[in-house]
């Protein structure tokens, strides 16, 4: 009954507009679910404990909330279930600001538990956004919720609670709240995760011991980079990774400094331990000497940037991010020029120092690579910072009747795939895209 599916939009007086028994009602809403735990109860006897996932709101105008949320567990619980899941739904409101991707905050849906555990007495479990184990029980400890359910945690690592219970929570693989596990469950790709591509993958061997070990230069520190550093070291090679220009963590790195995305920076601090408990070298430059192999795992050539009326300067996106083009006070009026959630990102990033910023999806949609929590929840926080969005719009006419539109121009068109010396792996900068590079490394790396 939980999120988007069928029996929540029985249960929704916003999404259920039946006319007839199954409808009309609180009872005709709730028929069709009761008369399925009915059956359920038929099969499985009367021992066996079933429980359901309910939600605190489904985010639609005129669904559920939290008076009407509760109304459904008590009934629930007089129709004899042993537990109840307390989430939310993804209607459209959601969709515009979402607590579950990053910069959503932790325990995201635990007052909807709580609300849920003052009108029954069966346990009450709550899920949304636990990723320690002090966060899971500090919401029991509070009396909030009986149980915690965690999602993405055990995704990004099936081993979250035995390393959590055994001291080794530095071991932790980070759920970074991206979505790119998500933004898999209606392709063929499946479920997998961005930082540990062999999740969806469990019956693939783990990777085994080279034959020779191998001296290998990885150039670029993307996560891609560093998933096929981290592999090549578990194998037993000697292996370097060369930065560059970019921070250690390359695309993902720069991605933590977009307000609301720190968090994704646990991702790259994840590696940097990893890499250094394996013995990696991290270094800014090539160093001199012979390797057997070199992979590169930069960003491929830029995309061409459309013609922008008016505007001289123009600078990269990754520029802006890494500080490298330093603006000053003379930069107001700012146009971030690209398709993609870069552009997205990079917008918020330059709207929230105060400048004026438009950005300038060049495709229909703006952001049209992200996950739709993300792409929602991003043109949220630039709209509350004041930013404009245009789609398709080149190349941009003046704006507001200025002849020069723009003090400064980013392009933020994104990479073609990496080409260059070594076998590309690349770097990128939407999650799910840098799921796919990353499920390319460790295939490579264990071909090394
Ligand atoms: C890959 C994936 C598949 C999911 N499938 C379902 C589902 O079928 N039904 C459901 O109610 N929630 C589903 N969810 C939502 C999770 O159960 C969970 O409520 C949500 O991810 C928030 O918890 P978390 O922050 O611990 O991940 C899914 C989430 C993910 C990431
Ligand atoms: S893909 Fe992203 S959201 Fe999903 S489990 Fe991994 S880090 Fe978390």
């Amino acid at each position: 009954m939980g999120t988007a599916y069928l029996l929540l939009s029985f249960l929704s007086p916003a999404q259920n507009v039946r006319t007839d028994e199954y409808g009309r009602d609180f009872e005709g809403r709730m028929r069709f679910p009761l008369r399925i735990i009915d059956r359920i109860r038929e099969t499985v006897g009367g021992d066996f404990p079933i429980g359901a996932r309910i939600v605190g709101s489904d985010y639609h105008d005129g669904g559920v909330d939290l008076d009407y949320c509760r109304r459904v567990a008590v009934r629930l619980e007089q129709a004899g279930l042993a537990y109840l899941d307390v989430s939310a739904g993804v209607g459209p409101r959601a969709v515009s600001d979402s607590p579950l991707t990053m910069g959503g905050g932790s325990a995201v849906f635990s007052d909807f538990a709580a609300a849920v555990k003052s009108v029954v007495s069966v346990p009450v479990m709550s899920v949304g956004r636990y990723y320690t184990m002090a966060a899971a029980e500090a919401a029991v400890a509070s009396g909030k919720t009986d149980v915690v359910a965690l999602g993405r945690a055990l995704v990004a690592d099936p081993e979250f609670v035995v390393k959590s219970l055994t001291g080794r929570e530095s071991e932790v693989v980070p759920c970074i709240g991206c979505q790119a596990c998500h933004g898999g469950i209606t392709t063929a790709l499946g479920v997998s995760c961005v930082l540990n591509p062999a999740t969806g993958h469990e019956l693939e061997p783990a990777p085994e011991p080279a034959v020779r070990a191998r001296r290998v230069l990885v150039l670029g520190s993307g996560v891609a980079g560093l998933e096929l550093a981290r592999v090549a070291a578990v194998r037993g090679h000697d292996v370097t990774v060369v930065t560059g220009e970019l921070p250690f963590g390359g695309l993902l790195a720069l991605r933590a400094r977009v307000p609301g995305a720190a968090e994704v920076g646990d991702g790259v601090r994840w590696f940097r331990r990893t890499l250094s408990d394996r013995g990696v070298r991290v270094v800014r430059d090539a160093p001199a000497g012979e390797h057997d192999v070199t992979v590169s795992a930069v960003p491929g050539a830029r995309h061409p940037l459309p013609a922008v009326a008016g505007s001289s300067a123009v600078v990269g996106a990754e520029d802006v991010l890494s500080g490298g083009a330093r603006l000053d006070g003379s930069v107001d009026r700012v146009a971030v020029v690209g398709p993609g959630l870069l552009a997205g990102e990079t917008a918020l990033f330059l709207a929230a120092t105060g400048r004026r910023v438009t950005l300038v999806a060049t495709g229909e949609r703006a952001m049209a690579d992200a996950h739709p929590l993300v792409a929602g929840t991003t043109a949220h926080r630039l709209a509350r910072l004041g930013a404009r969005t245009v789609t398709g719009a080149t190349p941009l006419a003046p704006v507001d009747g200025h002849a020069e539109p723009f003090d400064l121009v980013v392009d933020a068109m994104g990479w073609r795939p990496a080409e260059g010396p070594g076998i590309p792996v690349g770097d990128d900068w939407d999650a799910f895209a840098q799921r796919l590079l990353v499920r390319n490394a460790t295939r490579l790396a264990r071909t090394l």
